[in-house]
């Protein structure tokens, strides 16, 4: 989406950048690798491919990204106005990336078609006008690459500032699904993650994601998790957890191309 097109978002322990050009490189070096793709579900694609793939995650109102970075060292947190694209996220620097795709929330029209359709209704032609807002649902996903980043804290420090980015811009994130008339709100955000994947389902867990249905899975060998408590009292849980986790300044800051190549 074009929302966070000039912005990243700058912490003591993560840089999120927005994915440009210069990223795709490195991001196509990290999914040659078949773990990853088996961890994240993920299809291999050709140079071209991830090409065509960043300009669909810029431009697609469905989907919302960041690449985490290794932020600069900065003396004086209020110093640095602006995160200089190709230098303060060179490839070296760049560990991982989270992302959100959003979708219709099926759960919630289960529970409403449960609630107050009889036998017969048809309610697929009510109109969101009489519904009132859409129900829009945000399904997570988060990826440390390179394996030497991992378990140094930083997937969670990476979800954290991304959630409260999201949180703190519930409104805007789904204002690009809607047609003439239309208003959308953000109800629920959910991840699905192999069965296996104990650091991954520990990570969620631990930021207050919970299984749908513990101890099942769905067909493809995944626990469903979401949040259960409203995202306005997820927003505060979520603000409480960088606090304690050191990351309380974080800061948007302008994503600046100027400078070709960072120089
Ligand atoms: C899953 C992943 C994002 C986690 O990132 P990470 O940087 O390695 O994890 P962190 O060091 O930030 O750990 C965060 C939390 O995860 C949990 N965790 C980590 N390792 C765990 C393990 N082996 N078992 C259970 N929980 C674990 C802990 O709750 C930990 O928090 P704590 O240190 O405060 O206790 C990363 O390992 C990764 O990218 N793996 C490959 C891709 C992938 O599986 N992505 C997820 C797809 S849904």
């Amino acid at each position: 989406m074009k929302l966070n097109e000039d912005t990243a978002l700058l912490s003591p322990k993560i840089l999120l950048v927005p994915y440009d050009p210069h990223h795709v490189p490195t991001y196509h070096q990290w999914m040659e690798d078949t773990a990853l793709r088996d961890a994240t579900a993920s299809e291999g694609l050709s140079i071209e491919e991830e090409y065509n793939m960043q300009r669909g995650w810029r431009l697609d109102p469905d989907k919302l990204t960041f690449i985490s970075v290794i932020p600069p060292a900065i003396e004086n947190e209020t110093d640095k106005a602006s995160i200089i694209a190709g230098s303060d996220d060179a490839a070296s620097r760049m560990i991982g990336d989270v992302n959100l795709f959003f979708q219709e929330d099926d759960d919630d029209e289960d529970d409403e078609s449960d609630e107050g359709m009889e036998d017969g209704d048809d309610n697929s032609a009510l109109s969101t006008d009489l519904e009132g807002p859409r129900k829009i649902a945000g399904e997570v996903e988060v990826m440390i690459a390179r394996s030497e980043y991992r378990g140094r804290g930083l997937g969670k420090a990476t979800l954290l500032l991304f959630l409260a980015y999201v949180l703190r811009n519930r409104e805007e994130v789904v204002a690009g699904l809607c047609k003439d008339g239309e208003t959308a709100t953000l109800s629920t955000l959910k991840v699905k993650i192999n069965r296996n994947n104990h650091q991954s389902i520990g990570l969620f867990e631990n930021v207050g994601f919970r299984k749908k249905t513990p101890g099942t899975t769905n067909y493809f060998g995944e626990y469903e998790m979401c949040v259960e408590m409203p995202l306005e009292q997820f927003q505060v849980h979520i603000d409480g957890l960088l606090e304690e986790y050191g990351m309380g300044n974080w800061r948007e800051l302008q994503y600046d191309r100027s400078l070709p190549n960072g120089h």
